[in-house]
């Protein structure tokens, strides 16, 4: 069993990320440009949108935090996205998922430029994903294929089963991984809540990629000898015996399902921090396309 290092993995891009930043800011240009807007005090929102801000800083990005009360209504919201849309000095923004509840996120996602939009959730971007035209990838699938790349995992004619049909996650990466591409190639099933036999489905997978939201939901007697296992879930789960009185659990359980897998994300260390490195990527590609 190999574990698939998504930090390792994201430390190495974003030392590539930061020459190709110095070379571009040598030639006289201005560095890339990311905001993030954060609305409300969810906990593990702002722990992620840190995160980015952090990794911004790292490869010499510029970087703004955009923090809005969550009392905010929708409608000042989009007035902040127009002001973000013709900011001529920002190169690509993101809006921090999950909104609050008042706030329709579809309709958040859809006003944000499509030339802004680095975490890829646009129509007009996920179309373009579909086609195999240049584009934003959504940042975690796009994480998660580099990855695949990275550790040269042969995906072709491989089975492939997609848990969770998220529009951010699951839906995604069931496109790239079956797009005539390397890595790609691959049969590709993706199952969620109405899905039958789920159990025996899971045992077909040769790439298993879970992102339910569910702790621990894959175990070891369910997973198939020999697959390729990319755990996305990453879930609080209350723990008093921890220093913040919590730990962050998988949608996998590692300890029973290490034993089966060729190959495992871990989590944390796994997908999160590529699906970051995803977002540096295309802030970069937005700039120079802006160039
Ligand atoms: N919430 C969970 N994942 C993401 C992400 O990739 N982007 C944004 N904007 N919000 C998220």
């Amino acid at each position: 069993m190999r574990i698939l290092d998504g930090k390792k993995t994201a430390e190495q891009v974003r030392q590539e990320i930061k020459k190709e930043v110095a070379t571009w800011v040598d030639k006289g240009n201005r560095p890339p440009h990311l905001a993030a807007v954060l609305v409300g005090d969810n906990g593990a929102s702002q722990t992620y949108v840190n995160a980015k801000i952090k990794d911004c800083e790292e490869v010499g990005f510029k970087s703004s935090l955009i923090k809005l009360s969550d009392t905010i209504t929708e409608k000042e919201l989009l007035e902040k996205i127009d002001e973000l849309n013709s900011d001529e000095s920002l190169d690509g923004y993101i809006v921090q998922l999950p909104l609050p509840k008042h706030i329709n996120e579809k309709k958040i996602t859809q006003a944000i430029s499509p030339t802004k939009d680095v975490d890829g959730f646009h129509p007009e971007n996920l179309g373009k994903m579909v086609l195999n035209l240049p584009t934003f990838l959504p940042a975690t699938p796009y994480g998660i294929m580099q990855l695949l790349e990275y550790y040269s995992i042969d995906t072709s004619g491989k089975n492939c089963v997609v848990v969770g049909r998220s529009n951010i996650v699951g839906t995604p990466v069931s496109i790239l991984m079956s797009r005539n591409n390397d890595p790609g190639n691959a049969t590709v099933t993706l199952a969620h809540s109405r899905t039958q036999n789920l159990e025996a489905l899971i045992k077909t997978a040769d790439i298993l990629i879970v992102a339910l939201g569910k702790p621990d939901f894959i175990k070891g007697d369910m997973v198939k000898e020999g697959a390729v296992i990319i755990d996305v879930g990453i879930t609080r789960v209350t723990d008093s015996s921890r220093k913040k009185g919590y730990r962050v659990a998988g949608d996998v359980h590692f300890e029973s399902v290490k034993k089966k897998a060729s190959f495992i994300t871990p989590v944390p260390g796994g997908v999160g921090p590529m699906t970051r490195v995803s977002l540096l990527k295309n802030t970069l590609l937005a700039c120079k396309r802006k160039a």
